[in-house]
């Protein structure tokens, strides 16, 4: 695809993660849009087959992949959905194992990869679709924080497009004004459900609380990371990434109703700001039809009703997360890898009740500055792959170990 000259013509989607939050609504959005897309492939972790198999037989993708499992699982899960759906004569090509995914990101047969996986599993598929020509647009944020250099010297200008509505927000709001026009970029947050609560507070929350979001019904880990803010500070790090933007240049504002999705500030003092309602769909579908908006892909504000919109400042000492990661990445190299690593792992160890709340970020802290003290720890200047790896494996060793998990963690990308 020539990305500098892009076309309105039908786009065939590969679905990454199409099980989860973003894949299931990237699916409605297809379905609602029979003229501008049609479904190339679905792919998942292989957690939920039965699913993966109806969305299959329902769309009738020419290739279906699950990281989990074999080709022989899904041969089977594809014969009951079918059958359960009346569907006969329908045999998409079947690829099962740890490449899977990263096969069915690089599918000739494709225009646009969404990528929606959770977690850094995600970078090997966001560089075999970046290296494979196609479009992507980038749900998983935390294949290019931790790919940082690495990916973005593997997209073309142009080939990578956020789906994040922040990042979206401020890609629309861009369009209002040259680059050397750019003042600032502020990124709105919910502030979750602990917004307001001091440290102290904190101490005792549960996983039901933390998972209790108030605006947006997402996956387990983004929900986590939405009540620490790590969320938000990997957004910073994204915004960073994606729009060349320096890091003091990058700010948070908590914006309890979730209705300003972003905002660009310019030189001349004038502020540019996204706004609708908090539905996905509409980022989903500026994504993966970029430039191009898709009619009716969510409910607009109603402008009829009185409604006010409310802004205050993000407490740091509450939630120190962003300020960790801004440091974080300033340091370069795999520093960031080594972050949202700890931070998968003190997050699962969080829902497994063996850490408290706080402990999630202190975790990350901790394993960043033990990393960062050790010579192989971070490698400085731009990491190959091999070095993300690493440094991903160590991270991942040390905040196990601090939060009394099992040694081996599951579905990384360790070798
Ligand atoms: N949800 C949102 O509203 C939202 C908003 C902005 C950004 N995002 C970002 O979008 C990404 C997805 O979030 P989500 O909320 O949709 O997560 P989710 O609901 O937990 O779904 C995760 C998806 O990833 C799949 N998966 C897990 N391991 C995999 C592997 N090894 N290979 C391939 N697929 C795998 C899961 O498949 P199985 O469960 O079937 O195994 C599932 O389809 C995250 O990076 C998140 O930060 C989400």
């Amino acid at each position: 695809m020539d990305f500098s000259a892009p076309s309105r013509e039908h786009r065939r989607v590969v679905i990454l993660g199409s099980t989860g939050s973003i894949g299931t609504q990237a699916l409605e959005v297809i379905a609602e849009a029979p003229d501008r897309f049609s479904v190339a492939a679905v792919a998942a972790g292989g957690g939920n087959l039965d699913l993966l198999a109806q969305q299959a037989v329902s769309t009738r993708a020419a290739a279906v992949g699950a990281a989990g499992g074999t080709e022989a699982d899904l041969e089977r899960a594809i014969a009951t959905a079918a059958d359960d759906a009346g569907v006969r004569g329908y045999a998409p090509a079947l690829l099962a194992g740890p490449d899977a995914v990263s096969r069915l990101a690089a599918w000739p047969d494709a225009d646009v990869v969404l990528n929606g996986i959770t977690g850094s599993i995600g970078l090997a598929p966001t560089l075999a679709a970046l290296a494979a020509g196609h479009l992507l647009a980038l749900a998983n944020k935390e294949s290019l924080i931790v790919g940082g250099e690495l990916v973005r010297k593997a997209a073309a200008p142009g080939q990578l497009v956020p789906v994040d509505s922040e990042h979206s927000a401020i890609a629309q709001a861009l369009r209002s004004g040259r680059a050397d026009e750019v003042d600032r970029l502020v990124l709105t947050a919910s502030g979750g459900p602990f917004r307001g609560m001091a440290r102290n507070e904190l101490v005792g929350v549960t996983p039901a609380q933390a998972l209790a979001h108030p605006t947006w019904a997402m996956g387990k880990v983004i929900t986590t990371n939405s009540a620490t803010m790590v969320n938000k500070a990997l957004e910073v790090i994204e915004a960073h990434l994606l729009f060349d933007i320096p890091l003091d240049r990058i700010d948070v504002v908590v914006h309890p109703q979730s209705v300003v999705h972003s905002m660009v500030q310019f030189v001349d003092g004038s502020t540019i700001a996204q706004a609708s309602p908090p539905d996905m769909r509409l980022p989903i579908a500026l994504g993966i039809g970029w430039p191009f908006r898709v009619p009716g892909s969510a409910t607009p504000c109603d402008w009829s009703t009185a409604s006010s919109w409310t802004f205050e400042p993000l407490d740091e000492n509450a939630f120190p997360a962003i300020r960790l990661a801004k440091a974080a990445a300033l340091r370069g190299g795999t520093a960031m890898a080594v972050y949202n690593a700890a931070n998968e792992e003190a997050v699962e160890a969080f829902h497994s009740g063996i850490i408290g709340f706080n402990d999630i970020v202190d975790t990350v802290a901790a394993v960043v500055e033990e990393l960062a003290g050790s010579p192989a720890g971070l490698q400085p200047g731009t990491p190959t792959l091999h070095d993300v790896l690493d440094a991903e494996q160590r991270a991942r060793a040390s905040a196990r170990l601090r939060c009394g998990l099992q040694e081996h963690p599951r579905n990384t990308n360790a070798e």
